[in-house]
């Protein structure tokens, strides 16, 4: 019978698989929060080495320069890293890739970690744009691996995963950032090359991971590897089901031919998901996120909050905390709900935000800031944090998956390296009024998912596809490879169909 729930089928082989997968974003978190503690340090070996090649002091705009440099950078290389995941991906299937790409956060940890051994501050810099560029390849395999490999009903929880990954890694930064631990002096070199020891880890493990089943059906029809590979994924021979599934997809796939991001653009079936895949990673940006996580210890400061730095501690730990309980919710309330309930209580919370550092010279409101940082981050991991990172890969077929990841994945790095350029200028320009540029980016984003975002829970790839191309023709938009108009129809109407 269509609606007797199904086993779900979680094999130890298949956690391990994406536990292993997930060790990337575990790097993406830790890269981003870094850079955050030894700031002070940082801006000393500058000045030193300064000293001792031209015999002065640097000059304190310049040092603000190169720190700025040494931080924004990271986006920089994500950016060039997100859009060439596409290529990579397919070229040498998503497990060789995961495996190769992992060079490039050897060079970029050795780089920064031998930087004050040869008195060189353009190694940090160097450092930090290779491993931009490591993580912004890995935001883009790692939740297209997991969403491949992942059983339908469990594609949003262990879609999560990767997001998980990511506040694990903030979390143990901000940890081993402390000056007692590895924020010192002497020690942050270790501290920004640590990066290494989990791509070691990975390379170690990736060898014992299948490739993803739908690559090796879809992309090189090797049916036979594929099904294997499902039986240990899935720890049952009975997998006719996944297989007629992905056939299905394949035949549509062969009609379809390879998607270019080009193509992708020009297409008008893919008009509608693109539209939204590029919404909701900008919803997540430009919530502001990242002026919390890059700057988070200067705004308890500014609120007067006397531990700021125990403070953004606990605003990583509340993160983390969220994102699981995010969990274990993606598939009961669904991603279309949690992404508005997320947007929404983030908007109240920078409104309270802008309210606490307004009143920061009435001493007992300093907790209020504390308050709203915590619950802006905790409705960001209810939704807006992880939802974004895997729907991506839910809202397009394999054909034109991975450039869809590429484009998604751009267009958060470039948000990102936006509001972390432009945050430290815009709050001099607009003080507590700052958070509320943010709040009126959430209502709009609101808007949007209320209005555009289809619920994909419980649905195979190729159903929602569908929903998209059919969606396209019956407002006379065209077929894929013509060139017309995007359609306007919202798209609520597909999502009830899971049962
Ligand atoms: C998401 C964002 C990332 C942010 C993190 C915070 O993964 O993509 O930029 O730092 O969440 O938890």
């Amino acid at each position: 019978m269509e609606g007797e729930p199904k086993p779900k089928q979680v094999t130890c082989y298949l956690l391990f698989s994406l536990i292993t997968a997930v060790i990337g974003s575990l790097q993406f978190g830790y890269n981003t929060g870094v850079i955050n503690a030894p700031e002070q340090k940082l801006r000393a070996f500058f000045n030193s080495t300064w000293v001792e090649r031209y015999g002065k002091p640097i000059e304190p705009g310049t040092c603000t320069i190169v720190w700025s440099l040494a931080v924004a950078i990271f986006s920089v290389g994500g950016m060039a890293g997100s859009f060439s995941v596409g290529v990579i991906s397919n070229k040498f299937g998503r497990r060789k890739a995961m495996f190769l790409v992992n060079i490039l956060a050897l060079i970029g940890g050795a780089l920064m970690g031998l930087s004050t051994l040869c008195s060189s501050f353009e190694m940090v810099i160097a450092g930090r744009l290779v491993i931009g560029l490591f993580c912004g390849i890995f935001t883009g395999l790692t939740p297209m691996y997991v969403g491949e490999v992942s059983p339908t009903p469990l594609r949003g929880a262990f879609g999560t995963l990767h997001q998980l990954g990511v506040v694990v890694g903030i979390l143990i930064a901000q940890i081993f950032g402390l000056e007692s631990l590895l924020g010192s002096e002497l020690l942050w070199p270790v501290l920004l090359s640590l990066t290494v020891l989990p791509a070691v880890l990975q390379c170690i493990l990736l060898p014992f991971c299948p490739e993803s089943p739908r690559y090796l059906l879809i992309n090189l029809n090797q049916e036979e590897k594929a099904r294997k590979a499902l039986v240990r994924l899935r720890g049952t021979e009975d997998v006719s089901k996944d297989m007629q599934e992905m056939k299905e997809e394949s035949v549509k796939m062969a009609m379809e031919k390879k998607v270019t991001i080009a193509e992708l653009f020009r297409t008008a079936a893919y008009r509608q998901p693109l539209l939204i895949a590029i919404m909701l990673q900008l919803s997540q940006q430009l919530s502001g996120i990242n002026a919390v996580f890059y700057y988070s210890t200067g705004i308890f400061e500014s609120a007067g909050v006397k531990e700021p730095i125990i403070a953004t501690i606990g605003a990583g730990a509340v993160n983390t905390v969220f994102t699981v309980v995010s969990l274990f919710l993606v598939e009961r309330a669904g991603r279309r709900t949690l992404h508005l309930v997320g947007l929404a209580g983030m908007a109240i919370s920078s409104l309270l935000m802008a309210i606490a550092l307004f009143l920061k010279h009435i001493e007992s409101l300093s907790y209020l800031s504390i308050v709203a940082v915590f619950a802006f981050v905790a409705f960001f991991e209810l939704g807006p944090g992880p939802i974004p990172w895997f729907i991506v890969a839910e809202l397009f077929s394999q054909g034109p998956r991975p450039a869809a990841m590429a484009v998604a994945g751009f267009s958060n790095w470039t948000a990102n390296f936006l509001v972390g350029v432009s945050f430290p200028k815009l709050e001099e320009l607009c003080g507590p009024y700052v958070f509320i540029i943010f709040m009126a980016f959430l209502i709009l984003f609101f808007i949007f998912t209320y209005f555009r975002v289809p619920e994909t829970k419980g649905r195979t790839f190729d159903e929602i596809a569908q929903s998209f191309a059919a969606n396209a023709t019956a407002n006379d938009v065209g077929s894929p490879g013509e060139d017309k108009t995007s359609s306007t129809t919202p798209l609520l109407a597909a999502s009830s169909s899971d049962s």
